[in-house]
């Protein structure tokens, strides 16, 4: 089939690739010229494992192109698929005005018959809305005739960055919510040789499964980190509690990792749309409020320790390990570690950072004062602390030897339980995890 996909980010040009790899013809475009530019090239502008090798050979099989110009590849589509940004308004509103741009143009443009789907994460209603303006702006340019056979299809994206092509092609489950029946059949067929279950739903339903599926994820980590602050104050070591709990197939040990909270373009957006979503319609989504609360909370509580253990923060020298949003992507939007380091900084700290992939991104929004290393034990070197705070497998084949010979202190905050306490502590470091007794 003929793709169009508009909005080449995480998502857009994740799932461009994974349908050029099934087979599919595939035309991207995106506003963004840097963007595109660098793309036809092949070099793919953000850090995303497998991603770069992918689209190389989906170039090479002349299966995905890239363009500013959605006029030039509009013509052709059967599908045109919505990937633009849904980022959060300062209310937690999501803002929609990417995605109504992109439903204009479409509609202004389109002369065939084609399926819209949408991939971007919208509030209840929204595919209902982007048809209805397509339809309308069809009409203004004299297609009236044809807006009967466009319809749209809610298509909501669960890939995680980091092993975000995997998930395209690997998914747990596709959600095609939709009113037409053929429609949802086409895009089915779409994905014929994805092995996975459909869910077949309307609209709505598919719109709220994708909120559904992040708040739930978002509220498991809030309550394990509700368990973590109880273990600090009772004893008892959260870790063990998430492989108790989590071998219960019941509840399933995936998002049961305490620490600093969660972060990254969906998670926060998102549960906070839903909070909004429901008060907009007069209910108030206690539960949401709350898993929100814990998560910002987390990390002052972690930030506190730093303080109360270290004592006054200014002039101190504080290695950071991790400024991406989580580990495998160099994504720092909504970073719980950045959120750390700038409060590192508020204080007077001097800090010097590392992380394997996200330094250019962090640079763009810390100051200058940052020092930013080469390796783990660079940043380490003549630090009186060292405080992880995005659980990159490298960190834990750092040797602590070397590590404990160049730091000037010996105090290791954890943000991410991710290191090996009782190793750390046999060398004399004084480690401080995040619901980990000592
Ligand atoms: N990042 C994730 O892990 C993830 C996972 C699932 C769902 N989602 C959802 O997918 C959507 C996209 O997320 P993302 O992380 O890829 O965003 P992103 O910000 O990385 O990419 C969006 C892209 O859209 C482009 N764009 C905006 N308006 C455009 C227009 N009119 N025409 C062409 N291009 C346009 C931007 O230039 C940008 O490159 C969001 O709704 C997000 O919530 C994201």
């Amino acid at each position: 089939m003929n793709l169009v996909i508009i909005g080449t980010g995480y998502v857009g040009l994740t799932t461009g690739v994974g349908y050029a790899t099934l087979g599919h013809q595939v035309a991207c475009v995106d506003v963004d010229q840097s963007k595109v530019v660098s793309l036809d090239m092949g070099k793919v502008p953000f850090f995303e494992p497998g991603l770069q090798a992918a689209l190389k050979d989906a170039q090479e099989a002349g299966k995905i192109l890239f363009t500013t110009d959605l006029a030039s590849v509009i013509g052709g589509a059967d599908v045109i698929m919505i990937a633009v940004g849904t980022p959060s308004k300062g209310t937690g509103e999501a803002d929609l005005s990417y995605v109504e741009t992109a439903a204009e143009q479409i509609g202004a443009m389109l002369d065939h018959e084609a399926i819209i789907v949408m991939k971007s994460t919208v509030p209840v209603g929204t595919n209902r809305k982007v048809l209805k303006v397509i339809r309308d702006s069809m009409s203004l340019v004299g297609r009236k005739d044809l807006t009967s056979l466009i319809n749209i299809i809610s298509l909501p994206e669960f890939l995680r960055e980091g092993s975000a092509l995997s998930d395209f092609l690997k998914p747990d489950r596709i959600v095609i919510g939709s009113e037409d029946e053929i429609a949802a059949q086409t895009i089915s067929r779409m994905h014929e040789k994805i092995e996975a279950p459909r869910v077949f739903t309307g609209l709505e339903s598919a719109e709220l499964i994708k909120y559904a599926a992040n708040a739930f994820l978002a509220t498991k980590i809030s309550f394990i980190n509700e368990i973590a602050n109880l273990a600090d104050r009772v004893g008892g070591d959260v870790r063990d509690v998430a492989e108790g709990i989590g071998l219960d197939r019941r509840i399933g040990p995936h998002f049961l990792q305490a620490g600093i909270g969660y972060g990254g373009s969906c998670f926060p957006k998102d549960v906070s749309a839903l909070e909004q979503i429901a008060g907009n319609n007069g209910y108030g989504f206690k539960l949401l409020s709350s898993v929100i609360e814990v998560n910002n909370q987390q990390r002052t509580l972690f930030f506190n320790r730093i303080k109360k253990q270290l004592g006054p923060l200014k002039g101190r020298r504080v290695a950071v390990w991790g400024l991406a949003f989580k580990p495998n992507t160099d994504d720092i939007r909504e970073s719980a570690a950045i959120d750390i380091a700038q409060r590192l900084l508020a204080h007077g700290a001097e800090v010097c950072a590392y992380d394997p992939e996200a330094i250019e991104n962090a640079k763009r929004v810390l100051p200058d004062s940052v020092e930013f290393a080469p390796t783990a034990i660079d940043a380490a070197t003549g630090a009186e602390a060292l405080v992880v705070l995005t659980e990159w497998s490298e960190f834990l084949n750092v040797s602590f030897d070397t590590l404990k010979a160049r730091m000037i202190g010996t105090q290791i905050f954890d943000g991410r339980n991710c290191l090996v306490n009782e190793n750390l502590e046999r060398l004399g470091f004084i480690y401080h995890g995040v619901g980990v007794c000592r």
